[in-house]
């Protein structure tokens, strides 16, 4: 990356792994002051001390995406320490791996709560302390199951179709204070999310499905996103030749609720 993000302080989530912990190497190695945040202490750790062993800066702050009441205070804390945040990516996020009439609501609710909550609290604790610096750039990670249902997905779909919403209306609201904001619409990357989608029981599905085997690696993933950035697009497509299946949605529905059921879900 060129130094077009150097010196900002740029707050990702979901950074100990997969897309986030790429995104968190790039920005690093570009001279951003990177604040990364997951649930998972000795995870972030590495990822730190592998960048600070490249001279990149990253501060280390943990928080369960779950767990929403504490958010505002560890977000006021860093921005006090940090003195500001210029760029805030919610990447965090959790799937699914179960039919929608085996899913118990206790689990809708908790993929609800990592994925769509736990985002628009981060989201909305950060938003005060950009518009005091005079702006800033926000990014959300849908999926492209937030632009149409998918097999084995309910929850995970319905909570990235609802960031779309959250997102858009921020992008309105918040223009005059110069807030950019974009919606990230990955397709299918090389990461652990497969791993660790909840399964009906509430477990995790612990297999690399067949569609992340054949992704994007997330170092690819981080590239597009860091190129969708810096042109400050509304929305940016991150994988390869399963974006097509937005085109079919959009376009040619029919077709799409026809084939949508036969394509491989894991
Ligand atoms: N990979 C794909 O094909 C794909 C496709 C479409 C969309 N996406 C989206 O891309 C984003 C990144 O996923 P990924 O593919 O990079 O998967 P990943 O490797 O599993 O990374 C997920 C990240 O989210 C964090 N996270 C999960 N639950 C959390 C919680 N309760 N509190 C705090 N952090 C939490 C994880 O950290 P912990 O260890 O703390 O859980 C991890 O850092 C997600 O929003 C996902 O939905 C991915």
């Amino acid at each position: 990356m060129k130094d077009f993000f150097a010196g900002k302080v740029v707050w990702i989530t979901g950074a100990s792994s997969g897309i986030g912990e790429a995104l968190v190497r790039a920005f690093a190695s570009g001279g951003s002051r990177v604040i990364a945040s997951s649930n998972d202490h000795g995870g972030l750790k590495r990822v730190a001390e592998e960048c600070s062993a490249m001279k990149g800066s990253v501060t280390c702050v943990p928080f369960d995406l779950a767990d929403t009441s504490g958010i505002r205070e560890i977000v006021d804390m860093t921005a006090r320490k940090e003195g500001r945040i210029d760029i805030l990516l919610n990447i965090g996020g959790i799937s699914q791996r179960a039919l929608l009439i085996e899913t118990p609501l206790s689990l809708d609710r908790r993929i609800m709560e990592i994925n769509y909550f736990g985002t628009i609290a981060v989201t909305k604790a950060v938003l005060p302390h950009m518009i005091a610096g005079g702006g800033g750039q926000i990014a959300a990670t849908s999926s492209i199951t937030g632009r149409f249902g998918f097999p084995l997905r309910s929850a995970y779909s319905a909570s990235k179709q609802a960031l779309h919403g959250f997102f858009e209306t921020l992008l309105i609201e918040h223009r005059k204070d110069n807030i950019r904001v974009s919606v990230l619409i990955p397709g299918r990357v090389q990461t652990a999310i497969s791993l660790h989608a909840l399964t009906s029981e509430g477990k995790e599905h612990g297999k690399m499905d067949d569609g992340q085997k054949g992704g994007v690696t997330a170092a690819r993933a981080a590239e597009q996103i860091i190129r969708g950035l810096r042109r400050n697009k509304r929305e940016i497509l991150v994988g390869s030749r399963e974006l097509l299946m937005l085109k079919i949605r959009k376009y040619l529905p029919s077709l799409f609720f026809r084939i949508a059921g036969r394509i491989k879900p894991m």
